[in-house]
């Protein structure tokens, strides 16, 4: 319990922070997203540069609502004190989850690195798309248990973006690797240790819960 406790306090430190983030630096200190533009080269479609912005716009504003209201579901205390509440967020939650991934499905043909880099957005947003439809239909069945861990599955997803530029900045900074090569790797790597973390976390609680 007490482990869990400490879990929560500190994904709920990350996502507020990653929020914080996300929002201050690409609504008011970059919000031409300059920095990441100039990066791409030699795209194979021509960016219409209004359009992209305000797509962007909308996914970054509905990525952080899906972290928050996530988030907030994942409170046993606020369970506890209202279902309705969570039934409400989870479906916040949901269409969150879909204009993230409808946002990202037009902005994916333009990924830095072209192609390679496309089809790993693609990846992304199916398994998104499956895991949280999977998680909604565990519930309907009224699968507690399952539907709790295909949650945390979907919730990972989440953090793509941070894994994504942490990753990339590993490679470029760190290792000295060319930003579009590390910018691919991050997306691959992203993907990987989104699947995997939630099976850590879960099989952990799972212990923890045979324990007590
Ligand atoms: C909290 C979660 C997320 C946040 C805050 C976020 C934010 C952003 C931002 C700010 C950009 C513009 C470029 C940059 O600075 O990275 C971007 C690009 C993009 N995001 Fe997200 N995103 C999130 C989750 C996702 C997810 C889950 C997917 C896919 C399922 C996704 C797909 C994309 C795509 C395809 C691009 C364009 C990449 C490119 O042009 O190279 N994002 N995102």
């Amino acid at each position: 319990m007490k482990k869990r406790k400490t879990l929560y306090r500190l994904l709920a430190c990350v996502s507020i922070i990653f929020i914080f983030y996300a929002l201050v630096k690409n609504y008011w200190i970059d919000p031409g997203a300059t920095g990441f533009l100039s990066r791409k080269t030699g795209l194979k479609r021509e960016l219409n540069l209004p359009v992209w912005l305000n797509v962007m716009y909308v996914h970054v504003a509905f990525a952080c609502l899906a972290m928050a209201s996530g988030l907030v579901n994942f409170s046993n205390r606020i369970f506890e004190k209202s279902r309705k509440f969570h039934r409400i967020n989870g479906y916040i939650y949901i269409v969150s989850v879909l204009l993230v991934v409808l946002t990202s499905g037009y902005m994916a043909p333009y990924a830095t690195n072209g192609k390679i880099s496309s089809w790993g957005f693609n990846a992304l947003n199916m398994l998104w798309l499956f895991i949280t439809i999977t998680a909604l239909i565990q519930i309907k069945k009224k699968r507690i248990i399952r539907h709790r861990n295909w949650m945390i599955r979907s919730y990972a997803f989440c953090f793509t973006n941070m894994f994504i530029h942490l990753i990339t900045s590993l490679f470029h900074q760190g290792l000295g690797l060319e930003y579009a090569a590390s910018y691919t790797i991050g997306i691959y790597a992203s993907i990987a240790l989104l699947l995997v973390i939630p099976e850590i976390i879960i099989r952990t609680s799972r212990t923890e819960l045979t324990i007590r």
